[in-house]
């Protein structure tokens, strides 16, 4: 697996759980302009790894701004620093001496199979697939969080991720290899209650410490914009995709995305109509155990000190 990624709180989660699994090896973490700028989301990413005792695993940067060329960030969500909220470690390695597109081209001629998990804007997995070509098929899949079947959450029409890149998300679905996508119908069900950070404390180890903060203050800004008691781990769904186990319910489904439109740019336009003549390329997740997903992120973080 390459994680591509803008940690972000929910980013951070999605990597805990891939590093927790003996099923996933995670080969890199390519970070990416988002919910903060390239710079915080690579540091971000590696502040992380230093939390886990992970700094074995390469981290590149990639772009710092959208295929367009306008930065869109989120700092009303996730903070000035990307991960506000805890006391997390300053990074105890450094990114590597190579872009994010060197870093995975490397590692997709070394292996023959590797999945990319994309939790971020797509700018870097777009930007993968025009300037290598020749390696599509060793891209065993890509598995993305963003998108909504119907309202987005950055714009009534657009979810961030795709909001911030749809030049990048359109060519991404596109691109004829293994698509699956988590849109916001399925990651907005994978919310963790109050109970579930408390038990996230409960654990004991620094890392349930760490990051029952940092997804307390992620819980924040969905409290006032929807109410509710806990945050939605958009990018751990996309991991637990991966790993299957039932957890999550997809169907395939024709997916464009809208580049243009005044009201409606990025916009994810899933087709889900029985008559469609569309021909249908991308796995939708539409509903998951959250008790499942809860217990999984659970046991994923006890596995750390
Ligand atoms: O809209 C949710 C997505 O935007 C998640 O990936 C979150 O981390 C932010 O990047
Ligand atoms: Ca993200």
């Amino acid at each position: 697996m390459i994680l591509d990624c803008d940690p972000g709180h929910d980013d951070a989660l999605a990597l805990l759980l891939a590093l927790a699994r003996p099923e996933v090896r995670l080969l890199a973490v390519t970070t990416v302009s988002g919910n903060a700028p390239l710079e915080q989301t690579t540091r971000n990413a590696l502040r992380v790894l230093t939390l886990l005792g992970r700094t074995d695993v390469p981290v590149a940067a990639g772009a710092d701004r959208p295929l367009d060329g306008v930065l869109r960030i989120a700092p009303e969500v996730h903070g000035a620093s990307g991960l506000d909220g805890a006391d997390l470690p300053e990074p105890a390695a450094e990114a590597v001496d190579a872009s994010a597109l060197e870093l995975a081209s490397a590692f997709l001629e070394a292996e023959d199979a590797v999945t990319i998990v994309a939790t971020g804007p797509l700018t870097n997995v777009a930007g993968l697939l025009s300037a290598r070509p020749d390696l599509l098929p060793r891209i065993e899949a890509i598995v993305l969080m963003g998108g909504a079947i119907g309202e987005g959450n950055w714009t009534a029409s657009a979810e961030f991720n795709i909001w911030a890149d749809p030049q990048a998300a359109a060519a991404v679905m596109t691109c004829g290899r293994p698509l699956a996508m988590m849109p916001l119908e399925v990651t907005h069900q994978a919310r963790l209650s109050t109970a579930d950070m408390a038990a996230m404390e409960a654990l004991g180890n620094r890392t349930g410490l760490i990051f029952a903060d940092l997804m307390r203050y992620f819980a924040r800004v969905h409290a006032e914009w929807y109410g509710w008691d806990g945050p939605p781990i958009h990018d751990a769904v996309a991991v637990a995709h991966v790993l299957g186990g039932g957890l999550i319910t997809t169907r395939r489904y024709p997916v464009s995305v809208e580049v243009e439109g005044r009201h409606t740019r990025g916009r994810t336009v899933v087709d889900t109509r029985p008559f469609s003549s569309a021909e249908a390329t991308v796995d939708v997740g539409v509903s998951i155990d959250r008790e499942a997903f809860v217990r999984m992120l659970l046991q994923a973080i006890a596995v750390f000190p």
